[in-house]
């Protein structure tokens, strides 16, 4: 039986009716047509699906849309500003961090989260920062440079 949830995605407030079984990807996809934010293995592995939860990155295809009840949800869509790109996106493109592009929105996510807590991270904590999120790609290397480029 559906159940009606409370949330906001990127500073919007929704109340959406939400199936037991349905994720918080799903939700985000599907009910408000956010499909920047990728499903890629749908276990947990592969990070394309990061977002950002009260603060902390999550793999949306393990949350469930009920979890997400009474949330803060950013998604890829919300970085950008009347402003422009946000200076992460715009580095992952001039840096040739996004090749496929299915692995960007979550890398983005989770870089974002790092430089929220630490500004001036080093290789080794960017590395680390991104590790639950797969490229098949870039082999990593342009998306840490990108990632350097935008530390204060
Ligand atoms: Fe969620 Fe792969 S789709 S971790
Ligand atoms: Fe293709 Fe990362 S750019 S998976």
């Amino acid at each position: 039986m559906k159940k009606l949830i409370s949330l906001t995605v990127n500073g919007k407030s929704y109340q959406i009716a939400t199936e037991p079984n349905q994720t918080l990807a799903d939700l985000l996809r599907y009910e408000l047509g956010l499909f920047g934010t990728k499903k890629g293995c749908e276990m947990g592995d592969c990070g394309s699906c990061t977002v950002i939860m009260d603060g902390k990155p999550v793999n949306s295809c393990l949350v469930l849309a009920m979890q997400a009840n009474r949330r803060s949800i950013t998604t890829i869509e919300g970085l950008e500003s009347e402003k422009g790109l946000h200076p992460l996106q715009q580095a992952f493109a001039e840096k040739g961090a996004i090749q496929c592009g299915f692995c960007s929105s979550g890398m983005i996510l989770s870089a974002k989260h790092l430089l929220d807590k630490n500004p001036k991270p080093n290789e080794a904590e960017i590395r680390s920062a991104i590790s639950g999120n797969l490229c098949r790609c870039t082999g990593y290397q342009k998306i840490v440079e990108a990632v350097k480029g935008v530390r204060g």
